[in-house]
């Protein structure tokens, strides 16, 4: 039984402000976690002999900050949205963004869990009679598949369909074709589930087909298995010092044409999605490189690298738009053995991958409009220095209040610098100015 649900509210107004306990404090109340929720992201919390059963010569374990992303709302449901990164800003950026986009918040279509196997087939004689035999055997191969899996088919899962398509009629590995078997993973990311079947179903495609059984393996390029993300954002919210609402809508909007005529541009605009992606898919025990490479193929898929995200102006407002691959799971993979990853998604009350998915754009789709209202206004670095202020204060031994008060000086004095924060922090403490002293 899932351990939370969702919060009644993802608004919570100064909670970065709060220390990290009282964050903890707040979130227990607000996600209905059990009171030592939070012993698995403490320090140590993923034991050596856990990190020992996962990978290869493991010599210790690896700690990024875990934070959540608070104002969201997905499809009408609040979410504290987790994320694992070493960036600064991207918590802040998606928070805010999320913040924007209230009351309607965003809203998503998540296709079905379908994730493609492919079965390469190679030495074929005759390609098009060795593909028509396998298609003429489609519908045998998929129910001999779906025996493989029965309790996944009772829950509706399963292999759905299998096609075969001709790759190359003579060459270096003779006539090539690949079979496609397409099953749905329900709440699995389902790399185990696939490569297994097409493994099963190998020799029999391939002596269909009268040719050799090559690779089988599962395909990153999840195209079926897309997630679209969709929020507005109105006038009124988008007015910075930098200009009025409009003004800043027609910046972004063009900032999002750029993206779509240059890929230089587009590889970054879709990073700074991928930075809302990619954190929440840490914080959950995904794997990441799958969803990295199926974003980069699916941006491509057309020949010309594309922005996965664009974002159109209306009367009064600005409309964004992502559409991307997301094959995530909320069972198998790491979640058996990694605490903080099931912590994550208690805390996002994400129990279903279409969930999952739908949180993980989101975030990309909050991340990348954040990026672009700097970017397209006061740009991003005032906001990175002022984080990295504020890091540096920490680092001097600057708590509480003094945090602040350093990060402010060393802003003002154009010298974001270990050295001075250190003087700062120094003569701050001597004089008495402060309500804190370290
Ligand atoms: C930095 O991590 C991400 C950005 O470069 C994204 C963008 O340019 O859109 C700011």
């Amino acid at each position: 039984m899932p351990s939370s649900r969702s919060p009644r509210t993802a608004r919570l107004p100064g909670f970065y402000r709060l220390g990290v306990a009282e964050r903890r404090r707040r979130l227990l109340e607000a996600a209905g976690l059990a009171s030592d929720g939070f012993a698995a992201i403490d320090p140590g919390a993923l034991s050596i002999d856990a990190a020992d059963g996962m990978i290869e010569n493991v010599l210790g374990t690896y700690a990024l900050p875990f934070a959540v992303a608070v104002n969201f709302t997905v499809d009408e449901l609040d979410a504290l949205v987790p994320m694992a990164i070493e960036e600064p800003s991207v918590v802040a950026a998606a928070s805010n963004a999320a913040r924007m986009t209230r009351p309607r918040g965003f809203s998503t279509r998540v296709a079905a869990p379908v994730m493609i196997g492919q079965i390469q087939i190679t030495q074929v004689a005759d390609v098009e009679a060795g593909a028509s035999a396998v298609r003429a055997a489609a519908a045998s191969l998929v129910a001999d598949a779906r025996r493989l899996v029965p309790r996944l088919a009772e829950r509706g899962g399963g292999p759905v369909a299998l096609d075969v398509r001709v790759l190359a009629r003579t060459g270096p590995d003779g006539g090539v074709l690949v079979a496609h078997l397409h099953v749905d993973c329900r709440d699995a990311m389902g790399a185990n589930l696939v490569n297994t079947l097409c493994e099963s179903l190998a020799d029999r495609v391939a002596q269909l087909a009268g040719g050799q059984p090559g690779l089988r393996i599962l395909s990153n390029l999840s195209d079926g298995r897309t997630v679209t993300v969709t929020c507005s954002i109105d006038d009124a919210q988008l007015t910075s010092p930098e200009g009025d609402g409009p003004e800043v809508r027609r910046l972004i909007a063009a900032a999002s044409r750029f993206a779509e005529l240059d890929p230089y541009r587009a590889a970054t605009h879709n990073k700074g999605i991928m930075n809302g992606v990619d954190a929440v898919l840490v914080a959950t025990g995904q794997d990441w490189r799958a969803v990295e490479a199926g974003a980069h193929a699916y941006a491509a898929r057309t020949g010309t690298y594309r922005p996965l995200a664009v974002w159109r102006e209306r009367t009064g407002g600005l409309d964004g738009e992502l559409v991307m691959p997301l094959a995530v799971g909320t069972v198998g993979g790491a979640l058996h053995v990694h605490p903080g990853a099931r912590l994550a998604l208690d805390l996002a009350g994400a129990h279903s991958g279409e969930r999952l998915a739908a949180l993980c754009a989101a975030a990309g789709l909050a991340t990348n409009f954040a990026a672009l209202r700097a970017l397209a206004t006061e740009g991003i670095q005032r906001g990175h220095m002022s984080l990295h202020a504020r890091g540096l204060a920490r680092a001097a031994g600057a708590t509480g209040d003094l945090v602040e008060q350093v990060a402010a000086e060393l802003s003002a004095l154009g010298e974001i610098k270990a050295d001075r924060a250190r003087e700062v922090l120094a003569r701050l403490c001597s004089s008495h100015v402060v309500k804190d002293i370290p």
